[in-house]
C-alpha cells in the first residue's frame, strides 16, 4: 500500500500546478440540481425583489437573457454578486463560497434553455452551416458524428444564448470540467491524448484520438497534465451574413432525439 500511495499522494500536488498553465478561468464546481435549488432559495429571498421572481428583472437586469454586461463566465458572475457593481443599485454580499457558486449556478440556470425562443437565425439552414463547417467530425446528434467533443443532441435545452455562442466563437473562454483533456506519458514512454471523462486520486478514464475508453492508473504514468483549454478550433470571423446567427439557432433548438426528430 505504502509504495503506491506515494506518487499518488505526489501526483495530487502536482496536478494542479499543470492546470494552471491553461487560460481558461474557473467554471463553477457547484452546478448540481441541489445547488441549483439551494441557489434558488437565496436568490428568491435575496435577488429576487430587484431582478423579479423569473429573473426577468425589474429595478435589476433582465438575469433570463444569458448575456452578462459585467462578464459571462463563471468567476465573473461570482465577482458581480460577491462585490456587487459600484455606483450602481446592485450590493454586494456577505455569502460564503460554497452559497455564492450555488447562486451563480442559479443564475446561470435562468437562461439555460432560453436560447432558442431569443435566437434571430433559421435553425434549418443552420444545420447546413454545421455540415459544411464540419462540426460533425467532432460531435454528436442523435447518435451520428464524432466523438471528440461533447454530444450536442441536447445541447439547447442546456445552455444560454450567450454560451452557446461563446463555445463557437471563443472555446477557450469557458470550457467546462467534464470537457477538460489530458495529457499523459506513461512510465515506459507511450503518449496518451484524450478526454478527461472521470478522475479519482489513483485513476482517470479518458476517450483518446480513436474513441476508445482508457484507463490509467496514476502510479503506471511519469507524466500527467490536465489543459482547460479546448481542443475546439475558434471560428470567430469564419462566418458570412447570416451563417452564424443561422447554426446557433440550430443548435439552440437541439432538444433530444425526439424533439429534434419532430423540427425536421
Ligand atoms: C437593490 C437591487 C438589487 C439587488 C437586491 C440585487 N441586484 Fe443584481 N443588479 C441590480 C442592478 C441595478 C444591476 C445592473 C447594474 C448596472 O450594470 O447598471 C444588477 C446587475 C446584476 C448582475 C450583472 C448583470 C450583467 O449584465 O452582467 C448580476 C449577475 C446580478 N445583478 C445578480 C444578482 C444576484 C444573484 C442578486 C442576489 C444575491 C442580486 N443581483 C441582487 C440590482 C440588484
Ligand atoms: C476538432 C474537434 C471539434 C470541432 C471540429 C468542433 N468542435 Fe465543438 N467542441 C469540441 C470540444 C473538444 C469541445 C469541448 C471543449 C469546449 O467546451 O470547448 C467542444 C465544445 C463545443 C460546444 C460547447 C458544449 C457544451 O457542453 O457547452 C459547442 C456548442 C460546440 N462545441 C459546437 C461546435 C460547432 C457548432 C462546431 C462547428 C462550427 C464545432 N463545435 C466544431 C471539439 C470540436
Amino acid at each position: 500500500m505504502k509504495h503506491r500511495l506515494l506518487p499518488a499522494l505526489l501526483l495530487a500536488a502536482v496536478v494542479p500546478a499543470a492546470a494552471q498553465h491553461g487560460h481558461a478561468t474557473l467554471s463553477n464546481p457547484y452546478t448540481s440540481p441541489d445547488d441549483v435549488a439551494a441557489g434558488g432559495r437565496i436568490y428568491r429571498s435575496h435577488c429576487a425583489v430587484c431582478h423579479g421572481l423569473q429573473g426577468k428583472g425589474d429595478r435589476g437586469t433582465d438575469l433570463t437573457t444569458g448575456m452578462f454586461r459585467h462578464g459571462a463566465n463563471d468567476d465573473d458572475i461570482y465577482k458581480t454578486v460577491s462585490e456587487g457593481i459600484p455606483g450602481t443599485e446592485m450590493p454586494g454580499t456577505f455569502f460564503n463560497g460554497r452559497q455564492l457558486w450555488q447562486i451563480v449556478a442559479y443564475v446561470r440556470s435562468l437562461s439555460a434553455g432560453r436560447a432558442a425562443e431569443q435566437t434571430k437565425g433559421d435553425p434549418s439552414k443552420g444545420l447546413a452551416v454545421y455540415n459544411a463547417k464540419g462540426c460533425g467530425g467532432c460531435h454528436l446528434v442523435n447518435g451520428e458524428g464524432g466523438r471528440m467533443g461533447p454530444d450536442l443532441s441536447r445541447i439547447g435545452e442546456r445552455r444560454s444564448l450567450g454560451h452557446l455562442q461563446m463555445s463557437v466563437t471563443k472555446p477557450n473562454e469557458n470550457v467546462l470540467p467534464q470537457n477538460w483533456s489530458v495529457r499523459a506519458v506513461t512510465r515506459d514512454g507511450k503518449k496518451i491524448n484524450g478526454r478527461r471523462m472521470n478522475e479519482d486520486t489513483f485513476s482517470v478514464q479518458l476517450l483518446d484520438a480513436n474513441e476508445r475508453l482508457v484507463s490509467l492508473s496514476k502510479a503506471d504514468l511519469a507524466q500527467f497534465e490536465i489543459d482547460r483549454n479546448s481542443s475546439m478550433p475558434a471560428y470567430e470571423g469564419q462566418f458570412q451574413g447570416g451563417e452564424f446567427d443561422d447554426l446557433i439557432a440550430y443548435l439552440a433548438s437541439l432538444r433530444g432525439p425526439e424533439a429534434n426528430q419532430a423540427a425536421e
